[in-house]
């Protein structure tokens, strides 16, 4: 895993989007997983802005969500429909038809969970998958104990999340207690992870994640054996790494590295 740290949530939110862009221009149909949540939230702003500044084209972009409230409909306020479309689809040039966002009106919620793998087999795989983190670390709806290889599935909120959700809603009965989330095998298969992390209530769930077993009681853990992933930390969510002085020090080699192979190459072949 590849571990940058930042000063705040904006440096990691702006970094975040740059990464995306950078994807998005060297392939114009990029099929991008998207998350809901605060921590994206700068993310898609800034995605926003270059696409009305700058004209970054999401023509051709296909898009996969993690998640959504099962028996919520896409108008509903609190649906993750609805945070995608005001965040961030709303304000870009994404094709409608590219968009998939899983249904919370599914009338058979387990085939459609079956179908939605099968729609991200079809687009040729996620080529990019942002995510942020619980503080449990969980990842998607993946609550702490699901399996690691699950696929996209109903879910069963734990009490704590229902409890959490429950600020946004009238009352706690009204709390969805069911979600459809992408498993955490599924959002494994993505070629590249971009995990984004800030705030102290992050800090155990990051430090978990990156130099913690990898243990079904922390989903993000699974992170650990995909060959390319990529967390950005602010300060405070990085601040319970171990590791943190020598995530540091390979950034600041990450320059170097590139010339100091092919100058020992040069030198090998006498050059
Ligand atoms: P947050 O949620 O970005 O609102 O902190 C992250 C998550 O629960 O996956």
């Amino acid at each position: 895993m590849e571990v940058i740290i930042e000063p705040t949530a904006k440096e990691v939110g702006i970094m975040g989007a740059n990464i995306i862009t950078e994807h998005i221009l060297r392939k114009p149909a990029l099929v991008l997983g998207l998350a809901t949540g605060s921590t994206p939230l700068i993310t898609y702003n800034e995605l926003v802005r270059k696409h009305q500044d700058g004209g970054l084209d999401f023509s051709k972009v296909v898009t996969f969500n993690l998640d959504e409230y099962l028996g919520l409909p896409p108008t509903h306020p609190q649906s993750y429909a609805h945070f995608m479309n005001e965040n961030l689809f709303d304000h870009i040039n994404i094709d409608r038809q590219n968009i998939h966002v899983p249904s919370g009106l599914a009338l058979d919620p387990h085939g459609y969970c079956e179908s939605y793998e099968e729609d991200i087999k079809r687009s040729g795989g996620i080529d990019l998958q942002l995510l942020g983190i619980g503080r449990d670390g969980h990842i998607g709806f993946n609550e702490p104990g699901s399996s690691l290889g699950s696929r996209t599935r109903v879910k069963t909120l734990t009490r704590e999340t229902v409890q959490d959700n429950a600020t946004f809603f009238r009352n706690e009965s009204e709390v969805p207690r069911f979600a459809i989330t992408m498993g955490a095998g599924t959002i494994t298969q993505a070629r590249r992870i971009l995990l984004l992390a800030s705030g102290a209530s992050k800090a155990e769930a990051v430090a978990a994640t990156v130099e913690g077993p990898v243990s079904a009681s922390v989903t993000a853990s699974v992170l650990q054996l995909h060959p390319d992933v990529i967390l950005i930390a602010d300060e405070e969510a990085a601040s319970k790494l171990e590791r943190r002085a020598y995530y540091r020090w390979i950034q600041e080699n990450k320059s170097q590295v590139n010339g100091v192979i092919s100058r020992q190459i040069r030198e090998r072949l006498g050059m």
